[in-house]
């Protein structure tokens, strides 16, 4: 059976509003700004940012920052009890990559969320304390720190203090999102601590001393202020009164993990972007070589043959996803199969101009196997040109609806990114099997893409978004919008998107995406279309002969700052 999963909500929910460029310093006559920039999901956290770099912090400081306002400020996805990925790469063109995604506590277990006849049970990998992974940011932001870290820690910790005492004035979109959000917050925290209020108003002070003081830990005593200690009792107290299986064991023996990026080229430029734990990264490259060959500038911007290729390309790179990605360190990903060009060059091959391709002609691509909402993205770029692509999320807007008691933040709903039954769903339709099922300690598969392109060596775009299982599609169409159709860095992310995940079969386009003649051709080959609502909420930084160009997406509240 079918459920109709808030995936389906997610395109209905996010209204459009305009972006801004701000920042007086150093902007150039071509309105480009040439010492750096810093691109959230929110003006107070883009803010922090920037006042990093000014006092002379450098990506990294400031990305630290970002991601402790962001818990602040934007309570949905930003957050200390959630996970991410962090692709870097330094003015001389180093690169890494940090896994700080969320694990499966020690207890889970493969079928923890299925009934007694083995179906998945409603919801209870989504809401309440089951459904928390070990949270993984506070122990990724300490590990980027102390490798590249320049300011003191205190110093990247302290503005979200501050923001968390003395409070920040919230946006109208958030007004409306807490608002919304009583029923699930009163049903999730039975104390009723946080975050509970008839209704909230645009502009209204939000004050969280509890969140104050978690952070205050955090900023004496490094990890250890959130993996030990009262915030660790706290985090262990609310799993017991809620069910949920986080120890302190688990929590004391989470680390997060550098990992070698994956790179891959377009058209001459290099990608570098993120591997397992997530399947973004090998998706986007594989994307990208399986469009490669084909006149995407000529055919035009979102018309019939260019969507088409990129949707019989997202097609296939899904189903790939469903069967061969999943957590590195518990199955073994055929990475290196799946990067060959010529496999992705020969997984294009059955592509029949005259229709459609169905779903069900499309399996994982076969090859010698021979080795063995709410999520929420930042981009920044310092004064000597280091760069940060950090996606970081809850999962669900404020994950699990949990409120750790005493410690002031929300546990994510992570273990949904899990397959909890091979061919079942997750919430973002997505489906999975072997390689993602539920195992303690695993980190469960993710779409997320932060990703840094470079062109001649030199950086050339910073780049990433929510948007569950649209991430990657929408960091695919973002890029292909800058290198193919020349757009600028602000249209590429305005533009409008659409997307095919393998299951369902069908393509979503948001509301204008695609003209009515557009629509006809492809309907006439077969082509199931489905308007939505929005599709990604890109960050991202583009770097031109002038300076840096950003991007801040207007179907949220972004804002991108320079100097
Ligand atoms: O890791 C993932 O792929 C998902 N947990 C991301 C969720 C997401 O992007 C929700 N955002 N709007």
């Amino acid at each position: 059976m079918i459920k109709l999963k808030p995936y389906f909500l997610y395109f209905l929910v996010l209204p459009a509003i305009s972006s801004c460029v701000s920042g007086q310093l150093g902007k150039n006559n071509s309105g480009e700004f040439r010492n750096g920039m810093v691109v959230t999901a929110h003006p107070e956290a883009s803010k922090v940012g920037l006042e990093i770099l000014k006092k002379g912090g450098n990506a990294v400081d400031a990305a630290v920052a970002v991601q402790f306002a962001l818990a602040v400020v934007y309570p949905n996805a930003g957050n200390i009890g959630g996970g991410g990925f962090m692709v870097y790469r330094s003015k001389d063109g180093e690169i890494a990559s940090l896994d700080f995604r969320e694990k499966a506590p020690r207890k889970a277990s493969r079928d923890m969320y299925l009934d007694a006849s083995g179906n998945p049970i409603e919801d209870k990998s989504l809401y309440g304390h089951l459904a928390a992974g070990v949270p993984g940011s506070v122990a990724g932001m300490v590990e980027a720190h102390q490798k590249y870290g320049k300011l003191k820690w205190a110093e990247v910790v302290q503005p979200a203090i501050n923001l968390a005492r003395n409070g920040f004035a919230i946006t109208e979109r958030q007004a409306r999102e807490l608002t919304g959000y009583q029923k699930e917050f009163s049903k999730y925290n039975p104390g009723k601590q946080y975050f509970i209020k008839s209704s909230y108003a645009a502009g209204e002070n939000v004050v969280q001393e509890d969140l104050a003081k978690t952070l205050e830990l955090i900023r004496d005593n490094g990890r250890a202020g959130f993996y030990e200690g009262p915030v660790a009792e706290f985090i262990a107290s609310e799993m017991v009164s809620g069910g949920g299986l986080i120890s302190k064991e688990d929590l004391k023996n989470y680390r997060a993990i550098w990992r070698t990026p994956v790179s891959g080229t377009y058209k001459g430029y290099k990608v570098i972007t993120m591997p397992p734990p997530s399947s973004g990264g090998i998706a986007l490259l594989q994307l990208l070589k399986m469009v490669e060959p084909y006149p995407l500038k000529r055919w035009g911007f979102n018309q019939d043959s260019s969507v088409q290729v990129m949707v019989e390309a997202e097609r296939r790179v899904y189903a790939d996803r469903a069967s061969y990605l999943g957590d590195p360190d518990f199955y073994t990903v055929p990475q290196a199969q799946l990067l060959k060009t010529e496999y992705s060059l020969s997984r294009m091959r059955d592509l029949n101009w005259n229709r459609a391709t169905l779903s069900s002609e499309v399996k994982a691509g076969e090859f010698g196997y021979a080795e063995s909402d709410q999520t929420t993205h930042f981009s920044i770029v310092d004064r000597d040109g280091n760069a940060v692509a950090i996606t970081t999320t809850l999962n669900g807007s404020y994950g699990s609806k949990v409120f750790v008691k005493g410690a002031g933040f929300l546990l994510n709903n992570e273990m949904d990114d899990f397959s909890v039954k091979p061919g079942a769903p997750n919430m973002y339709g997505l489906v999975g099997g072997e390689a993602n099922a539920i195992a303690p300690n695993k980190r469960m598969l993710s779409c997320m893409t932060p990703t840094i392109v470079e062109k001649d060596g030199n950086l050339f775009m910073v780049v990433g978004t929510p948007g569950g299982s649209t991430i990657i599609t929408s960091v695919f169409q973002t890029i292909v919008n800058v290198i193919d159709f020349d757009k600028s860095m602000q249209s590429a992310v305005n533009a409008k998107k659409f997307h095919h995940q393998w299951l369902p079969d069908e393509v979503r386009y948001e509301k204008g995406g695609l003209d009515s003649l557009v629509k006809v051709k492809l309907q006439q080959k077969g082509y199931k279309l489905v308007e939505g609502g929005n599709i990604g909420r890109v960050d991202a930084i583009l770097k031109t002969k002038w300076g840096y160009q950003g991007g801040a997406d207007p179907r949220g509240d972004d804002v991108a700052v320079g100097w």
